[in-house]
Formats: structure tokens, sequence, C-alpha cells
């Protein structure tokens, strides 16, 4: 008998429930140690504002966020030695159009070299944003851009330029019994509204990937044709905000019919085909620390718009980020990037990152934590008037930042609230806080960073401070309530008049 004859007899590697990591650990990082009290004393310090609590001092996860914080592969660190730092037209530049056409569409990257480029890389996402809507607040009109879900500094450089950013996030994702797959999609009636009344306003469309504002859902690529299909119906361009555009198709192909058969790469290059342009962060699944950018196609709706975009956005990159073939980024930066844009389309490995944030995910379902379900690409998203819901914690107590403090300082994890205060308001005038509709923390999961044993030991410390919730008191703003982007700069402290 030979070896493959005998192997055949047992079942197969496919139908064993725990299969191994795609990748293994190439270099390690040893954490400090660091103890309830001085994690306690420096939060204190900080005002219990869990960006201003320095990472080393992080014992457990980091999920603070998903963007910049992925582990590169030993690939794209051998690529970093290849940058080439010329001050213009360096190497990894024409790479990297390369890359472009081949990931997203022909029409997204003309070099430079062939005249006015269509494709103009920047530090990081917001960057791009801020190059868009910057030129398009001075045409000077009253502008609204409406979305399936702005992110919240694609919405602030939106309002610093006098642009209304709309939400239309889809019924589903409010509908917390619903266990519909794309719970990210707009809300397609009321985007037809909306232009029926308003077209002459709105520049353009806008679709985020997985949508990170609506707990990190995806998108279908029905959503996407039609939402282009209306929008290009009075012709208004569609953007995509992309950074998530890899964990998206891998739904695309796992939940939506028709695609079960069909190639990441290929379910890429469809979604893009719909689209006349979009902004990215390549920090999340470009997979790497530092990049962003913003890719115009060529011949697409927006072009024809306005054909003097193209040489404005030339113009505002180098004034602010640097010559259009580097943008803010060194020439090694752009080299990682090549090779982070190769290995993320490959299914093996989005098969296990999306398993990985699922089964985190429903760690916690389990135990009762109450999560947004189904799990969503990158993060989980706990619903925090929920896990509130029979104690006397209040909207205007901030719950969620209450809850970030107490599992970071207790049990040395770092998660990050997206709820009543980083999404909404105080007006000033009216004395009133504004609140949002959703009220989340999020625990976003790392590209390529730890393991399933790092995430369970999260999901326990979360199961612990359920069971304990009404212990948790709400906290007080101390310092910039009234501030716009407030959760990066406010400082909190407990309230002491909680009867416990
Ligand atoms: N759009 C979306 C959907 C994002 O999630 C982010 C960043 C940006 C744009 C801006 O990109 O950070 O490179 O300037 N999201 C991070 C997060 C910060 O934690 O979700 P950037």
């Amino acid at each position: 008998m030979n070896l493959f004859q005998l192997v055949e007899k047992f079942p197969s590697e496919y139908n064993l429930k725990i299969k191994p990591r795609p990748y293994f650990n190439h270099s390690v990082e040893f954490k400090d140690k660091f103890t309830i009290i001085e994690r306690t004393e420096m939060l204190e310090k900080v005002g219990l504002n869990v960006f201003a609590f320095p990472a080393e001092m992080v014992t457990g996860c980091d999920l603070l966020s998903d963007s910049g914080t992925t582990s590169m592969t030993n690939k794209q660190w051998a690529a970093l030695h290849l940058g080439d730092e010329a001050y213009g037209s360096n190497k990894g530049y024409f790479k990297l159009g390369e890359q472009i056409r081949g990931t997203f569409g022909e029409g997204f990257f003309n070099n430079l070299s062939e005249g006015i480029s269509n494709a103009f890389i920047f530090h990081q996402g917001r960057a791009a944003e801020n190059a868009l809507f910057s030129l398009l607040g001075k045409t000077g009109s009253e502008l609204i851009i409406p979305s399936n879900g702005h992110f919240d500094t694609t919405r602030a450089n939106m309002e610093a330029n006098s642009i209304e950013a709309l939400n239309l996030f889809s019924s589903f994702l409010h509908d917390k019994t619903s266990s519909f797959c794309f719970k990210g999609n707009m809300d397609i009636i009321r985007l037809k509204k909306l232009l029926e009344r308003k077209n002459s306003k709105v520049p353009l469309v806008y679709l985020t990937i997985t949508n990170n504002t609506g707990g990190g859902q995806p998108v279908s690529i029905k959503n996407i044709q039609e939402a282009t299909e209306i929008s290009h119906s009075y012709g208004i361009p569609l953007f995509l905000d992309a950074c998530r555009f890899a964990e998206n198709a891998w739904f695309i192909k796992k939940y939506e019919p028709g695609y079960q058969n069909k190639d990441i790469k290929d379910i890429v290059r469809e979604m893009f085909s719909w689209v006349d342009g979009f902004t990215i962060s390549f920090k999340k699944d470009g997979l790497v620390n530092m990049g962003g950018g913003l890719f115009l196609k060529d011949k697409g709706l927006f072009i024809k718009n306005y054909p003097h975009f193209p040489d404005a956005i030339t113009s505002h990159q180098i004034n602010t980020e640097g010559h259009p073939t580097y943008g803010g980024l060194s020439g090694r930066d752009i080299m990682t990037l090549v090779e982070g844009l190769k290995q993320i389309i490959k299914e093996e490995y989005l098969t296990y990152r999306i398993n990985q944030v699922r089964k985190f995910g429903e760690e916690m379902h389990r135990v009762g934590v109450p999560v947004l379900m189904p799990i969503g690409g990158h993060a989980i998203y706990l619903d925090v008037d929920k896990f509130f819901e029979d104690t006397q914690m209040r909207p205007e107590d901030f719950g969620g930042v209450a809850l970030t403090a107490v599992l970071l300082a207790g049990f040395g994890h770092r998660a990050c609230e997206l709820g009543y205060f980083a999404f909404g308001r105080y007006d000033k005038k009216k004395h009133k806080d504004i609140f949002p509709s959703f009220n989340f923390v999020r625990f976003a999961v790392p590209r390529l960073r730890y393991e399933k044993q790092d995430l369970s030991s999260v999901a326990e410390a979360v199961k612990v401070l359920h069971e304990h919730r009404s212990k948790i008191p709400g906290v007080k703003v101390i310092y910039g309530r009234d501030l716009s982007l407030r959760h990066f700069k406010a400082k909190f402290e407990f309230k002491n008049n909680f009867s416990l």
C-alpha cells in the first residue's frame, strides 16, 4: 500500500474542526508587565481616555483599531529593503500602479509619465478624503453626500468643508433579530427619495465597504450596482470608501447568490467596475502600517463632471503631501504596500481572518454578551444599551466609555467606544446631548497579530464585566464635551452619585 492510499482511509483534513493558521510567527514581541494599580493610575491620569493611554501598558489585547496595526509578512519586510527613495518617479510608484490596476481595474491608475494622473497617493485615508472634500467644498454650493455610513473622519472632513454628511443605514442594521448577511447596505429607497428631491445638491454618492460605522457589516454587489444605477440616472458619480474591500469581497463570495465559485480577485474587480472613484486607507486591507489614496476612474462620471479635478488634486498633493509619485509615503512604504495588496486577496488568508473575528464574536454572544449579529469583517460591536439594559445607566452616563475604562484598568484589554460619546454631540445653546442611532463599544481585531487564546481572554473578561454590570458607574465628562471629534480629546471621571 502506498502512503496516499493509507492516508485516504482517514477523515480528510478538510473535515477537521480545528485547522492550523495559514501562517506562522516569524518574529514576536514580548510584552512588559504592568500591574492593575499601574494601569489604573495611568488611566486616571489620562482622564479615562483610552486613546491617551500608553500602548506599552496594554498588557492584554490592543483592540483599539485594526488600522495600521497589522503584522507585516516576511515578504513585506523584505520588500521594505527594496524601497527606492528617489525624489521623483521612484521604482515602487510604477509597481504600485501595476498592482492597483491589477487589483481594482485598469482605469484607476494612469502613470504620471503618461500625462496628468488620476491616481493620488496619500500618507493615510483621511488625507485623501481631505483633498477630495476640500476641493468639492470650494465649488461653493450647498452640498450633501449620502452614504451607507460615513466614518468619523470622513464625516469630519466633509463638515469642515460645509458639506452635509448623510447616513442612509439599511433598515436591517436596526433590526436586532435579523440575520441578513448584508446589513452594511445602503437604504436604496431613501437614496431614491433623496435624489428625487435634492439631486442638484449631491456631487457624489458614497458607499463604505465594509460599513465600519454600521457594525463592520458588508455591502452586497447588488447594493453597489443599484446605488450606482440610481446615482448615474441623475448624472451623479458613485465612490467607494474602500478600506476593507477584500473582507467585503469575501462576504460576497460566501453569501451573495451566484458568487460562490468566483475568485476573490474577480469579485473585487466586479465591485470596482461599477464605481467612478474611491478613497482608501491602506492601513486596513492594504496590510500596511501607513498609506492611503484617492483614485478616479479614467473616463468615469466623476472626471467627466469635474474635468479640472485631476490637476487641482495634483496641486493639492504637491502642496500638502509631496510629489504625486510618492504622495505622503517613502519608497519603502510603497514597496510594502505592493506586497500587501498581493497577499490580501488570497482566499486562505481571508477565510482565516474573518473566521477568527467571527469566532471571537460568537464566543461573547454564547455567554450572553450582547453583540451585533451576524459578526462583521474586522470587529465585534458590543451593544452598550443592551449591555446595561437592566441597570441604572442612562445615555448621558456614557456607559460605553465607562466599560472601556474598566476593561483596560482591570484586565489590560483596550477597546473603543463608538457610540453616544464618539458619534454624539453636545448642543451648547440648548444644554442638550444629541445622540446618534447606534451605541457600540468596538473590539477591532488587528490583522495577523493575535491568536485565538488572546481573543478568548478578552471574551472572558467582557463576560465577567457583563455579570457585574450593575457595579459599573457612569462617567462625567470633565473636558471636551462640546468639541468636534471629542472622543480623541475628552477627559472623564467616574460619577460618585451612582448608587451601586
Ligand atoms: N474610512 C473608513 C471606513 C475608516 O475605517 C477609516 C479609518 C478611514 C476612512 C480613515 O483612514 O485612518 O487611514 O486616515 N478607520 C480607523 C478605525 C481609524 O479605527 O476604524 P485613515
